[in-house]
């Protein structure tokens, strides 16, 4: 999965006119799309069972700062503690279940809104307002409920219950984010999507021409893309035109910043895409079996705090939001609508789409 790998493979593709194809054509029926139980199944199962990427790494960058948001239907905050780690905990005050957080912040300790019970960054509960009213209340027992939390490549993962798989999420990647990235914007927003539905038009390029052609396909190909499945995730790789004058740079010299894009879906909901100045890392939370949140989290490529670094990612950031990604969201939510046309009892996700073709095969044996 090396760039100069990628590079190749793409201008192999340039030069005779194809594109990564997969093994296997997949159906998936369209009820796996609609039905209120298998969704459940899926949060259940999969969301709150895999180690899943919370947020970036850069969104908590010194001790107290923290991040709360929803993550598979529960209420999670994490935190920076003094010591460095990141801990998360079940977002519920242990005295009447009030979130202790909101938002994001930076904070010395969380002090509940509703009666003021206040936790220290390590999740302990350190002070009661007019403790008497509570006698032989053991405070010691009543802590933030934690979640397992870990950072890896710039990635804050958390699993909420008992993982039943193991080994590494990453697939063995071994650089993703780096410490230089700095975050420099955070929203949500909501579709009247399923998450499936608005997943799957990060992660093919076969629809470049059609959908997208005056925002990407002028500066990029139609159809033409490296895909790499590694784990449980995949990374599809779309290059731009001006990729072509790699042709003539010697192979261990050629770099390829500025010359694609790189899609990283990492299981089950997270998908971190890395353009020319700016990467965003986005969480897909399925609100209903037709809504979903989606979180992004915008970084700079790196630099540090360098000013220019940041108003570069700034443009690029502002360039994309306004154009493709409003053309994909036009679709996805038109796909739902068509949903209950009963036209179709299954989607066929072709050799094209193979990145799709493994989400669903995995997600299917993660449900077993
Ligand atoms: S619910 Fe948090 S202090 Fe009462
Ligand atoms: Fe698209």
């Amino acid at each position: 999965m090396d760039d100069q790998a990628v590079a190749q493979r793409v201008l192999d593709h340039i030069t005779n006119g194809t594109t990564d194809l997969g093994d296997q054509v997949w159906q998936e029926p369209v009820a796996n799309y609609r039905d209120p139980a298998r969704l459940q199944a899926e949060l259940e199962r999969v969301l709150r069972r895999c180690p899943t990427p919370f947020c970036p790494s850069a969104a908590l960058p010194e001790v107290g700062s923290f991040v709360a948001r929803e993550a598979a239907g529960v209420p999670l905050v994490a935190v920076r503690g003094a010591d460095g780690d990141v801990r998360a905990y079940r977002n519920a005050c242990r005295h009447r279940g009030m979130q202790v957080a909101t938002g994001s912040g930076c904070t010395r300790a969380f002090t509940c809104r509703y009666h003021g019970w206040t936790y220290n960054l390590e999740g302990k509960l350190r002070h009661i307002p007019h403790e008497a009213g509570f006698p032989g209340f053991d405070k010691e027992a009543h802590p933030l409920v934690p979640v397992t939390a870990s950072e890896r490549m710039g990635l804050v993962f958390v699993t909420q219950d008992a993982p039943d798989i193991d080994g590494d999420p990453l697939g063995g990647l071994d650089r993703l984010l780096a410490p230089d990235q700095r975050l420099f914007a955070a929203s949500e927003r909501d579709f009247e999507v399923n998450w499936k539905i608005l997943l799957e038009s990060f992660i093919e390029g076969y629809h470049i021409k059609t959908t997208h052609p005056e925002s990407f396909l002028p500066y990029g190909f139609d159809n033409l893309n490296v895909i790499d499945l590694f784990g449980r995730n995949s990374r599809v790789t779309y290059p731009f035109k001006r990729i072509r004058k790699l042709a003539t740079v010697p192979p261990p010299e050629r770099r390829v910043d500025g010359l694609l894009t790189y899609v990283y879906h990492l299981f089950p909901n997270v998908l971190i895409t890395v353009l020319s100045r700016h990467t965003n890392v986005v969480a897909l939370e399925p609100l209903a079996i037709d809504r979903t949140r989606q979180f992004t989290y915008t970084l700079t490529n790196g630099g540090g705090d360098d000013p220019e670094a940041l108003a570069e990612a700034r443009r690029d950031a502002e360039f994309v939001g306004n154009t493709g990604a409003l053309e994909d969201r036009a679709v996805v939510q038109a796909i739902q609508r068509g949903l209950a046309s009963g036209a179709n009892d299954h989607f066929t996700f072709g050799r094209y789409e193979s990145a799709i073709v493994h989400f669903h095969q995995t997600l299917a044996a993660t449900l077993g």
